[in-house]
């Protein structure tokens, strides 16, 4: 096997010692923080680990910077910062892909031309809405009297970010709370801390004031729950597991500072006979397996019709055993990476077993893949039933588990009958029945006869146990946002 040599700014980059990044300095803390690469289990590098002492340190930073020149800059200057920002990222993918694939273990190549490119897309989009975040005057039934909205930013932002996508995620909640307004601590997984470090770096460059944005790796239970409770802190955009979701909002009713909550799911895909099959199949395995089913909305209950189902099965397990396996920052370019953490590993592995117990079969995967690493052999397991614990819980790994149906009003009831929400979808020829779906499927997202989509301009978030509040398009700036309505008389 032959590794990518890093690029030079990569390896300085992990070299140098990694402090917390507060306003324009890098605060080196006691303990460190393990970065370790998934790929080879082995430690990678070690940065600052932040506990809720920093966390205070930051929050002030952040306080401050409002007060200052980032308070009183115009919409245009906000969106140009914003701009160059996008452009920094563009220019520097090959570092972002390097550190996502050394820290994440995800292939460089998709590091580096999906989640760095779709990052830079993201603050781009968001370049443009500074100067078009407007207020209302409102028709009052008050004689002489006239009133406005004003919208304003929050304040200070607590962004609490996952491991999946190290660059994506911080992107998705750090675009729109800078270009409305607000400044930011941002405390990245405890598994994936480099990219934001670097981009914390980015931004300075660019010409963000000092304590705009301020980055602090450290661990949920410690940084995490110091941020998510702090009294200085506005708001919280928050993305992880419901469990943690939770602990979030009882921390925040201190000072009932707003929150908005990404979570886990559950995904229903539905696969009916009358679907271009072709298409349905391959898109219904790339809905599992893209991230190494490490995505919360990835199509982890997949309902084939019955009359399809054998041949489908047996493609997707052709797909499943045809997949390129390895290294991150492997020279061959994979499709897939190792999963994130031993503990990780563990876990989907665990699930894998409890779903044979239960009766599912496996006709592709089903263990560990090579000695070294958290390798997961891509898995699909049919015969699985609605109550089986693999088709209620998260499973986030590369396991797809196949459910066969009879007709369409049992497929929905099937697909709504989980506590998430965040995505669902079907494959179908039949207009009638696919405006059905969009309308009785109840999720935050559907796709239908696709997958996976996203895009800056349009509303991502989840319905029930999935969570509340919209990122992406103009909902996230009105998420990170807030109205102050005025009266003259
Ligand atoms: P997690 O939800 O615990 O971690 C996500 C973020 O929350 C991390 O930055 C973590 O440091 C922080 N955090 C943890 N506890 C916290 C607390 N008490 N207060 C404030 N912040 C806290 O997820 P974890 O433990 O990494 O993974 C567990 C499971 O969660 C996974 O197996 C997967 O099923 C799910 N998950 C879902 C994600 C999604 O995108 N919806 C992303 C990551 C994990
Ligand atoms: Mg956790």
């Amino acid at each position: 096997m032959k590794l990518l040599e890093p690029h030079r700014d990569v390896s300085a980059f992990l070299a140098t010692s990694q402090g917390l990044r507060i306003a324009d300095a890098r605060v080196e803390t006691g303990a460190l923080l393990d970065v370790i690469d998934p790929s080879f289990d082995t430690l990678a590098t070690q940065v600052a680990m932040g506990s809720a002492e920093h966390i205070d340190e930051a929050v002030s930073a952040a306080r401050q910077a409002l007060a200052g020149p980032w308070g009183s800059m115009t919409a245009h200057d906000r969106g140009q910062l914003l701009w160059r920002l996008a452009d920094a990222i563009e220019a520097n993918k090959q570092i972002f892909g390097e550190l996502d694939a050394i820290d994440n273990g995800k292939p460089m190549h998709v590091a580096r031309d999906v989640d760095a490119v779709y990052s830079a897309r993201h603050f781009r989009y968001f370049a443009g809405w500074p100067s078009k975040i407007e207020g209302k005057t409102i028709p009052v039934s008050s004689p002489g009297k006239m009133n406005l909205t004003k919208v304003e930013p929050v304040g200070v932002c607590g962004l609490i970010t996952p491991w999946n996508y190290p660059t994506l995620m911080v992107a998705w909640k750090l675009a729109p709370a800078l270009a409305a307004g607000n400044t930011v601590v941002l405390k990245p997984a405890e598994q994936t801390p480099l990219t934001a470090l670097y981009l914390a770096d980015l931004a300075l460059q660019v010409g963000f004031p000092p304590g705009v944005l301020n980055v602090v790796p450290g661990l949920g239970r410690d940084a995490g729950a110091a941020l998510a409770s702090h009294p200085g802190v506005d708001k919280v955009g928050f993305t992880g597991s419901t469990e943690t979701g939770r602990r979030i909002v009882e921390s925040s009713v201190g000072n009932l500072k707003k929150v908005s909550l990404e979570l886990g799911g559950k995904a229903a895909n539905i696969l009916f006979a009358d679907a271009d099959l072709d298409k349905a199949g391959a898109g219904s395995f790339w809905a599992l397996f893209g991230n190494n089913g490490q995505s919360c909305t990835a199509g982890a209950r997949l309902f084939v019709q019955r009359s399809v189902r054998d041949q489908v099965v047996e493609r997707l397990a052709e797909m499943a055993k045809a997949l390129s396996v390895g290294p991150g920052m492997d020279a061959a370019a994979h499709d897939l990476g190792p999963v994130i953490s031993r503990p990780q590993m563990d876990k989907v592995l665990g699930y894998i077993n409890a779903g044979q117990a239960q009766g599912g079969e496996i006709v592709a995967g089903g263990g560990q893949q090579g000695e070294t690493g958290y390798f997961v052999s891509p898995t699909v397991m049919h015969s699985v039933t609605d109550d089986m614990t693999v088709a209620r819980e998260e499973i986030f790994g590369p396991v797809l588990c196949v459910l066969d149906f009879d007709d369409e009003d049992e497929a929905i009831a099937r697909a709504n009958d989980t506590d998430f929400g965040l995505a669902a979808g079907g494959w179908t020829r039949d207009l009638d029945r696919a405006m059905r779906l969009s309308s009785q499927l109840k999720a935050g997202t559907l796709w239908i006869n696709t997958w996976g989509d996203t895009d800056a301009a349009s509303p991502f978030g989840g319905m029930k146990q999935s969570g509340y509040g919209r990122e992406m398009g103009e909902e996230a700036i009105a998420l990170y946002s807030q109205t102050k309505s005025v009266w003259f008389g």
